[in-house]
């Protein structure tokens, strides 16, 4: 029976591996329970308050750029940032990193303005540092697989 929950996966992609890692995220979660949760997927460009306003779950996905997170993630905090401070508190979300040298910056700054958020970090973070991995892929499938997965069971 399909529910009303909605996970929402937002994806700075601007690489032919990071476009991978982000369809994989999509493909884990739709094969996890496609009838029960609805699965949206946007560039963070492309995202606003409304799209994280009906989410009950996130999953990020940025690159690291210049010791950062990219611009194109911290332009949606800078936007969304007080219009859903009060609404979505506790509201559950997973990261993941691509960063080919270092990551360390990128993952303190994303944690650190979700934490000013009052959102949970749902899952452990993954940080996909150096030369690319293939398993960063399988990586992805899983965690898409497992958030969506626990939004249908109402475990997170
Ligand atoms: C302008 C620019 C700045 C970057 N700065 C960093 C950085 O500070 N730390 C890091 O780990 N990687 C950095 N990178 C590498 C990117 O994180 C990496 O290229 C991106 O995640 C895409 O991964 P891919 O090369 O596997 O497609 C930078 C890349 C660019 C283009």
């Amino acid at each position: 029976m399909a529910s009303n929950k909605q996970l929402l996966i937002i994806s700075h992609t601007p690489s032919t591996n990071t476009r991978a890692m982000a369809a994989q995220l999509f493909s884990g979660a739709k094969n996890a329970q496609e009838n029960q949760v609805t699965i949206r997927q946007l560039s963070p460009m492309d995202c606003n308050t409304a799209d994280i306003l009906h989410a009950d779950a996130l999953i990020l996905l940025t690159t690291e750029n210049l010791g950062y997170m990219a611009g194109a993630t911290k332009d949606l905090f800078d936007r969304i940032y007080y219009d859903v401070l009060e609404a979505k508190q506790g509201l559950p979300y997973a990261l993941v990193v691509r960063a080919g040298i270092d990551g360390t910056g990128c993952t303190r700054a994303v944690e650190s303005i979700c934490s000013g958020l009052g959102w949970r970090r749902a899952q452990e973070r993954r940080l996909c540092q150096g030369d690319w991995q293939d398993h960063f892929k399988q990586d992805c499938f899983d965690l898409g697989q497992l958030m969506a997965a626990s939004l249908a069971l109402g475990i997170i």
